[in-house]
């Protein structure tokens, strides 16, 4: 990926139509910065899978754009590149491809994939920074959750992506392996340092892993606080263990419950059924007499 200086999201709506139409982001701006690790948490629906696909180029914005700022000008997503992967829960390899052949497997689809020397000197790497070498010729299926998801990110890293997008790519792994997770991913990002867009809803995560945690209020998704990570790095995991760690879990935690009550309080005052909720769309939620 060309370098950039960072990634701009500019008053970015997305509204979905339909008998029910949602307003799942309601004007996001954020920057971040080539190499930045940035943890992304809020309530569920918020809008989060959303940003990451319109960033992905798989959906497109109603309003306002995002864009890569360059020294010689600004380059718009538009469509889905290589340069820019997304990592999901689920576990995307295939099943009847062995792990070895599911890390090649996008390589193949690319002119410029390599020899098949050069494919394997590839894979080789991203196998052992994954710690599936000595797993290379087994099926996904005969691996357990954990391992199956280093594959899906061996498969996405093979292509060293610019932009990593994950979307709570470790949510379904039990706490100790997310853990490992959690390190692994570190140690990755260490050695590549492509930027990183991860979607958490657990807030340990987003503190351990990122250089900003931003918060998103609840639908419509806007940022309602950014917060700097400061932890010197390589991460050591017993920063989990310091008054500091926590003092940002809580702070984050209140950031989001406090966005969680309000937009209870404006859904409660402002009525609800089709036609309010229209009305919200188009309006700015009106307070009830609660002096709210
Ligand atoms: N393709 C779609 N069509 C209609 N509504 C959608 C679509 N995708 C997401 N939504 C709605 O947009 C809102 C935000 O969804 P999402 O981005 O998945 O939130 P999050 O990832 O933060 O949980 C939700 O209300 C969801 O139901
Ligand atoms: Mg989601």
């Amino acid at each position: 990926m060309r370098d950039f200086e960072y990634l701009q999201m500019e008053n970015l709506e997305k509204a979905f139509g339909g008998l029910t139409p949602v307003r799942a982001l309601g004007g996001v701006n954020m920057k971040v910065a080539q190499g930045e690790f940035a943890a992304l948490v809020g309530a569920s629906g918020c809008g989060k899978s959303t940003l990451l696909r319109i960033i992905a180029g798989l959906d497109t914005p109603s309003a306002g754009r995002a864009f890569f700022h360059r020294e010689d000008g600004d380059e718009p997503i538009e469509s889905p590149s290589r340069d820019r992967a997304m990592v999901f829960q689920s576990y995307t390899s295939f099943p009847w491809l062995s792990v070895r052949r599911n890390v090649e497997f996008p390589l193949l689809l690319h002119p410029d994939g390599g020899n098949r020397e050069e494919r394997k000197a590839k894979v080789d790497h991203y196998l052992e920074l994954m710690g599936l070498t000595e797993f290379a010729s087994q099926y996904p299926n005969t691996l357990s959750g954990g391992m199956r998801q280093r594959v899906a990110i061996a498969r996405t890293l093979v292509n060293e992506p610019g932009l990593l997008l994950m979307d709570e790519p470790f949510g379904a792994l039990d706490a100790q392996t997310r853990w490992q997770m959690q390190d692994l991913l570190l140690n990755v990002w260490g050695s590549s340092r492509c930027t990183v867009l991860f979607v958490t809803h657990d807030i340990e995560e987003a503190v351990y892993l990122a250089d900003k945690v931003y918060v998103f209020s609840p639908r419509p998704g806007v940022i309602r606080a950014v917060k700097d990570i400061d932890f010197p790095r390589p991460r050591d995991p017993d920063i989990k263990l310091t008054d500091r760690f926590k003092t940002l879990q809580v702070e984050i935690l209140n950031v989001i419950t406090e966005t969680v009550m309000t937009a209870a309080k404006e859904t409660a005052a402002g009525g609800r059924g089709p036609e309010d909720l229209k009305k919200t769309l188009v309006e700015k939620p009106h307070h009830g007499g609660d002096g709210a």
